[in-house]
């Protein structure tokens, strides 16, 4: 980074000043009055209720919210349809020929479909599964680049009641076979391929290593989308063009019961096993609904870009749902930042004239790497509103951000979430709040949130601890799929009636919440959430690999790096061939996302005398700090030896 820039975000850190919103975006935001908060405070339920009645239901809810923790019921008995909400309920009004899927291909095509178009589409294809045998609650596993039709795709499972599992692209053939293992998937929805970096991503190839081991899946249907050959098993393999061609564009939306499941999320945990989060469909309706609108202070006017895939909890909330219950013109973008030049995101906010974005840090700190000369060659000025999610933002990215993006004239707020909750939970409202670099404030009005220490007591401003939520809220996760305890144990028993959320936190003088990470076994590498132990089973499925530790460590760009702490069956030898070999077997296993950053090789991991491997000794090695205690080690010299092979490793 040139260093003029870089003294004058040193300049703004160093005077700690607050970033309040200026007077012409209070006077035109939604909210504005400071108020809402108290409001919401007395009344949660009342305040989410006012929410839903701006939306459709079929028929309305007798009772708000059903507690009994930690099972919770909103909007009892309502019944509705998400689909509806985002499509029909916008065919008579003014917007039905808006814009509301602008699509932007890697190779530079572009799709427009107005609502009109995509509810059309979406009909369409809801008739095709209906005709492929799905019933409502029949899962479906989605498999796609972004292209609309991932979007059609989840609409059309919205509409016709069957939860959607969408798996990131990105993810291996293994990982796809887990997924749809796991939720009994009756339909596959892929592509030929998709685009990434010129390149082409052969879904279809990986798909069909995973449907040999799916024995629940009947059908797969597939997108063509960049025209190489791709084997079609018949009776199995259908083309999505063939089986749209004629479908009716009637149909009706079915009547979802609030409580009726929308959608599973796989996500990582702390075990090995990923995680099927289960979403239901009013109050995660409700949920996405009313953060899109005050957090982005969406308009109609406004080109909104979520640049997040489909894969993510991002792309269902952000770029899918929200923004189409609010009829929003939302920004579709298949790509990569850097493909075909390191200026692509700029050029499509040119392009589009785009007033709000929402990415993530690691972006922000590529971009901050790159350098100003690449969105200095670009017209960025329809920007107003700037968002940021999926791990901490270090000040010094928010503020370049804030300045060379956002031209020091657009609010920035710095979202946390997680794919549990559904929805945004801490965030400034960009009306009212008055921003710091680097903290995600307070709680979205109606959310609790409180920092605890060990045993559960609130921690003084000025403090920190573990992050909790200690009231429902609607767009909850409802349980895990299929394992009920697991629900319990990872997010209601390490403080009864508290949900807790894996993150640490403090909380400043005034109140504003700073969020420090994970406080268990999961990384976030690039905005990504992968479990150390995951890694470690990737690793040790290795024949050379007899025992394996993983680690993050901080990483200027992603965040956290992985860094893998392996010993080897005897006999085998530690080679810088066997490296590139176990970061691709990992790459293999889970996906490129997993690839190890550093892989050293050990005689011997530190270990506990009961023989639990001390990561925290292997993080203190990464890091090159101080070596923590080690007194509780079977064998105090293991983590010497370790320096020096990870001091060998650096240089
Ligand atoms: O550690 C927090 C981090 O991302 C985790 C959730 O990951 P995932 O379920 O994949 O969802 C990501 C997108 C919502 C959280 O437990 N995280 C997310 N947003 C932030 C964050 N950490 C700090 N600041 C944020 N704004």
């Amino acid at each position: 980074m040139a260093s003029e820039a870089n003294m004058a975000i040193e300049a703004l850190l160093e005077e700690g000043r607050t970033f309040p919103p200026s007077k012409t975006f209070i006077a035109n935001a939604h909210v504005s009055d400071p108020a809402i908060y108290e409001r919401a405070r007395q009344n949660p339920e009342a305040f989410w209720s006012s929410w839903a009645e701006e939306l459709h239901w079929f028929r309305r809810w007798d009772k708000v919210l059903d507690w009994d923790v930690p099972w919770a019921k909103w909007f009892v008995d309502g019944k509705t349809n998400m689909a509806y909400n985002c499509l029909d309920r916008h065919l008579s009004t003014f917007r039905k020929n808006k814009a509301a899927i602008v699509w932007e291909g890697e190779p530079g095509d572009s799709r427009v479909l107005t609502y009109w178009d995509l509810y059309r589409e979406v009909c369409k294809f809801a008739n095709v599964l209906k005709g492929l045998g799905v019933e409502k609650g029949d899962r479906i596993t989605i498999y796609m680049p972004m292209i609309p039709e991932l979007a059609i795709a989840m609409l059309a499972c919205a509409r016709i009641g069957a939860p959607h599992s969408v798996v990131f692209g990105g993810f291996s053939s293994e990982a796809l076979r887990d997924r749809i293992q796991d939720a009994e998937a009756k339909v596959l929805i892929t592509a030929d391929g998709g685009y990434r970096r010129g390149s082409i991503v052969p879904l279809k190839q990986n798909a069909d290593a995973s449907m040999a081991e799916t024995p629940s899946l009947e059908k797969a249907v597939v997108v063509r989308r960049t025209g190489q050959e791709v084997l079609m098993q018949d009776g199995r393999d259908l083309w999505w063009h063939d089986l749209t061609a004629d479908a009716s564009q009637d149909c009706p939306a079915e009547e979802m019961d609030a409580e009726d499941v929308l959608f599973l999320l796989y996500t990582s945990g702390t075990t090995g096993k990923p995680k099927g989060i289960v979403h239901t469909t009013g109050g995660y309706m409700v949920g996405t609904y009313a953060t899109t609108k005050w957090v982005f202070d969406l308009k109609d006017e406004d080109t909104y870009w979520c640049s997040a895939d489909c894969g993510w909890v991002t792309g269902h909330s952000y770029l899918v749902y929200g923004p189409l219950l609010n009829d929003a013109t939302s920004v579709m973008f298949e790509g990569t930042p850097d493909y075909p030049e390191r200026d692509r995101f700029w050029s499509i906010i040119e392009k589009y004239g785009v007033n709000i974005l929402y990415t993530a840090p690691t972006a922000i700190r590529t971009f901050m790497r790159w350098g100003e000369e690449w969105p200095q060659r670009r017209d960025l000025s329809s920007l107003r509103l700037l968002g940021t999610v999926g791990e901490p933002i270090n000040p010094e990215a928010w503020v370049w951000y804030w300045q060379n993006i956002g031209g020091g004239r657009c609010p920035v707020v710095d979202t946390w979430w997680q794919t549990e909750t559904g929805a945004i939970m801490i965030t400034p409202l960009p009306g009212i709040t008055n921003l710091k670099p680097g903290s995600a404030t307070f709680p979205f009005p109606g959310v609790e949130a409180d920092v605890v220490d060990e045993a559960g007591n609130s921690v003084p401003l000025g403090g920190g601890g573990y992050l909790v939520l200690k009231l429902p809220w609607p767009s909850m996760l409802r349980t895990i799929y299929g394992d009920p305890d697991r629900y319990v144990q990872t997010y209601w028993s390490r403080y009864p009636g508290m949900y807790f959320t894996g993150d640490g936190a403090k909380r400043d003088e005034q109140g504003y919440l700073w969020l420090l990470g994970r406080v268990d076994d999961v990384l976030n590498v690039a905005g990504h959430r992968i479990s150390t132990m995951e890694v470690e089973s990737a690793l040790v499925d290795h024949h050379a690999v007899a025992e394996a530790a993983v680690i993050g460590r901080s990483h200027d760009v992603k965040g956290q790096a992985i860094c893998a702490f392996v010993t080897i069956k005897e006999g085998v030898e530690g080679s810088s061939d066997l490296i590139a070999t176990l970061r691709d077997h990992v790459a293999t296993k889970i996906g490129a996302i997993a690839r190890p950053d550093d892989i050293i090789f050990a005689a011997e991991l530190p270990k506990t005398r009961s023989g639990k491997i001390m990561r925290r000794l292997l993080r203190d090695v990464a890091e090159g700090h101080a070596l923590g205690d080690t007194t509780t080690l079977a064998d105090p010299s293991v983590v010497e030896y370790l320096k020096g092979q990870y001091e060998e490793h650096e240089a």
